[in-house]
């Protein structure tokens, strides 16, 4: 697909899922937040569900988890524009609870659309239940984040979730090398190569200093 199909499959697929109403989320929802950014970004992320200003807004990460990721996009040379920000729940749960496995379970899908659309290089899951989703896993984020997984022709690469960062400093550091390592990945290059598709299996890349191996940091 080139980069005009890909906006005009986004918007399709945008405007079929905008009045979502599979969960029981939409009864409490100001408005769906699909995800913002470039149709066709080398980078996805995906967070956890929106909170109040994104439910406000209609828009991801725009309170101050937003403002962090903004930043540290900066930090690495991206405008939030040429990225795309996603969520695993396109709804607000009420008082910002976890998402339920249900309401995962049913949105899903609508995350699953949007990475066949963009086809991002890579995807940073952002805290525990974007890795957990994409992973097929019920590992914690702190022995995952950091790591480089590939699955299908996607690099994974699980990262703290920026609020987390915000009440624990010391995740703050953690995350800003982390992003870092995005860079490093896409300077790379690192293209996946066929031989290296379809492997879900959880050893991550670097469980043996793999990431040496393939010359990824
Ligand atoms: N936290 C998330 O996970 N997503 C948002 O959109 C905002 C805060």
């Amino acid at each position: 697909m080139d980069k005009q199909d890909k906006r005009e499959k986004l918007k399709e697929l945008y405007l079929e899922i905008r009045d979502c109403q599979m969960c029981g989320l939409c009864k409490s929802r100001t408005k769906f937040v699909f995800g913002s950014g470039s149709a066709y970004a080398e980078v996805m992320f995906v967070g956890e569900a929106p909170g109040k200003n994104e439910d406000l807004q209609g828009l991801p990460f725009v309170g101050q988890a937003g403002k962090l990721l903004d930043e540290l996009l900066g930090s690495i040379g991206f405008d939030r524009s040429e990225v795309f920000i996603a969520n695993v729940l396109k709804c607000r749960p009420p008082g910002n609870r976890d998402p339920q496995v249900e309401e995962i379970n049913i949105c899903k899908d609508h995350l699953m659309e949007q990475i066949k659309v963009i086809d991002p290089k890579i995807i940073c899951t952002l805290g525990k239940f974007s890795t957990q989703l994409l992973l097929n896993t019920d590992k914690g984020i702190t022995g995952l984040r950091g790591k480089v997984f590939r699955i299908d022709n996607h690099i994974i690469m699980p990262i703290n979730h920026p609020a987390a960062a915000l009440y624990m400093p010391s995740k703050m550091e953690i995350l800003k090398q982390d992003f870092q390592k995005i860079k490093k990945l896409l300077d790379s290059g690192s293209e996946v190569s066929d031989s290296q598709k379809g492997i879900s299996s959880l050893e991550p890349e670097d469980n043996q200093d793999k990431d040496e191996q393939l010359g990824l940091f």
